[in-house]
């Protein structure tokens, strides 16, 4: 089977921004297009000063004491973290959220067929087909099609005309014969994956809430996303039913649970940052009026990315100037406090802030041209990985980055100085992950026995020493016992969980249990 891939287009990011005003080393030089060649040495450069071994020390020790969290600040963060998803539950409308997902119960692994899948995540857009088996055994095809920072602030009916075309080509390049046309002996169901906070009353309706993770369509929020969807699924005539829609987190709970019975909860660590459990409905006071059995279970997609949103009362102590720049220069200030400082799309962002700030104190790349380390978001937080894992003595993989992504020259006592930064800031973000992770643990009494969390997400599968650094943060926060509560690489859950998710609602509805949800 063919697949399409549609890459990036590379669209301009927004302006520069700087901490103090105008940097040292920084030149108006007109931006190169080609890629710059460099070369290595181990020798300082006569020319230009490099930053002197003992002020690296000095600002590592300033660094290090910005950035660690003790066990005890843990251990308060998460005792706040409980209180605030009881109260999410109790309320509608709270910071917190807590959205009810309208999937009921775990799957029992038997769930067959075949499905669509459809994934708007913070980064891509993805098709699958996915073809349970049973007994936790799937099979799935898929296509990824990268989104462009022009297509995440375009009209939101347009973003939704995108995902129904791309849907679209796939139909008709896995289903269609060789004049294009789709006949399908039976309809295919679709599981949307809609990644972003949606009030739901239902499994096939979403409210979005707001926008995160750097999107900003206008018209969208407020409005009924899986309406929108179908507006756009009737104007490209896609011969397709959407009969769930569905948040990532709620996906990769299904999905862990599938193969994996001993999992609660479900993370993602990715661009965005989020959680779900299993949560017994007489404990959803704020939906007591729809008069579902008390004694049964329902998906809750906590949002807690926006845990100590606007009053940034809980995370005071730890919170930097950096994150707080991060925040006020974001299209959306004072919202996703939490994620804004462990996720994905920022952490790479808080080094770049940090070295700039250096700039500006006259302490690094001096006489260098820095007007490309200036760019806001230029510093992907995969380079942290990429510095952190570098396996050579003398950092190369670091200097290869600085010289070929930024122009600049470093020494290896800057270089080793970038590692320790990098480590800071990639462990933090994994010990203050831990803390929601506690919380739901705490929440629902999961301690004693211990349980699997399913994770996903860039961060966690691809950061270096992340889940090693979230497990110790939780030995932190739970003494010997946080060892009980383990996490492990999630099953696909915005593409095989969707699926099990859509076969779980067919036979709901054929049951005609809660048909009305
Ligand atoms: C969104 C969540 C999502 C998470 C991970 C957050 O920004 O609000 O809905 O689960 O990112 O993708």
């Amino acid at each position: 089977m063919s697949t399409t891939v549609v890459k990036s287009d590379g669209a301009p990011r927004r302006g520069s921004i700087s901490l103090s005003g105008k940097r040292r080393g920084s030149g108006t030089e007109k931006m190169d297009t080609h890629i710059a060649s460099w070369h290595t040495r181990t020798h300082l450069h006569e020319d230009n000063p490099h930053a002197r071994e003992e002020d690296l020390k000095k600002l590592l020790e300033r660094y290090t004491k910005t950035f660690t969290i003790t066990p005890q600040r843990l251990k308060m963060i998460t005792d706040n973290f409980v209180g605030v998803l009881e109260k999410g539950l109790e309320e509608p409308e709270q910071t917190v959220p807590m959205l009810p997902a309208y999937v009921f119960g775990w799957p029992t692994g038997e769930e067959v067929g075949s499905y669509l899948a459809l994934d708007l995540g913070g980064t891509n857009l993805r098709v699958c087909h996915v073809v349970l088996k049973g007994k936790g055994k799937f099979e799935v095809t898929q296509s990824k099609f990268r989104l462009t920072e022009e297509q995440k602030q375009q009209e939101g009916q347009l973003l939704f005309d995108f995902c129904a075309e791309c849907l679209n080509t796939f139909i008709i390049d896995h289903f269609g014969d060789a004049n294009g046309d789709v006949i399908l002996e039976e309809e295919i169901a679709l599981g949307f994956t809609f990644s972003y906070p949606m009030q739901q009353d239902a499994i096939d309706h979403g409210k979005l809430i707001r926008w995160t993770k750097g999107f900003g369509n206008p018209n969208t929020e407020g409005r009924d996303c899986a309406a929108m969807f179908r507006q756009s699924l009737e104007k490209f005539k896609v011969p397709i039913k959407m009969t769930s829609l569905i948040n990532d987190t709620t996906g990769t709970l299904i999905a862990s649970n599938y193969v994996r019975q001993d999992t609660r909860i479900a993370c993602i660590f990715g661009t965005g940052c989020n959680a779900a459990y299993m949560e017994h409905i007489g404990n959803i006071p704020k939906i007591k009026s729809l008069g579902l059995p008390d004694d049964e279970d329902m998906a809750i997609n906590c949002e807690y990315g926006a845990f100590d949103s606007f009053t940034h009362e809980h995370m005071a102590e730890v919170r930097t100037k950096y994150d707080e720049y991060i925040d006020l220069h974001s299209n959306k200030p004072h919202e996703q406090t939490y994620e804004k400082m462990i996720a994905g799309l920022y952490l790479g962002e808080i080094f770049r802030l940090v070295m700039c700030e250096m700039v500006d104190e006259g302490s690094l790349f001096l006489g260098q041209n820095t007007y490309k380390i200036e760019k806001p978001y230029s510093f992907d937080t995969a380079f942290l990985s990429l510095i952190e894992s570098d396996p050579t003595e003398e950092l190369l993989t670091v200097t290869g980055l600085f010289t070929h992504f930024f122009g600049l020259d470093t020494t290896i006592v800057e270089r080793k100085f970038f590692r320790e930064l990098a480590k800071l800031i990639g462990t933090r973000a994994a010990r203050l992950s831990s803390c929601g992770i506690a919380a739901l643990v705490i929440k629902m009494g999961y301690l004693e026995e211990g349980c699997g969390v399913g994770a996903d997400g860039s961060l966690y599968s691809k950061y270096p020493g992340f889940a090693d650094r979230l497990h110790q943060a939780l030995v932190d926060i739970f003494g010997e016992k946080g060892k009980k509560i383990v996490t492990y690489q999630a099953e696909d859950g915005s593409g095989v969980g969707s699926a099990i998710i859509a076969a779980m609602t067919k036979a709901r509805k054929e049951a005609g249990k809660y048909a009305h949800v």
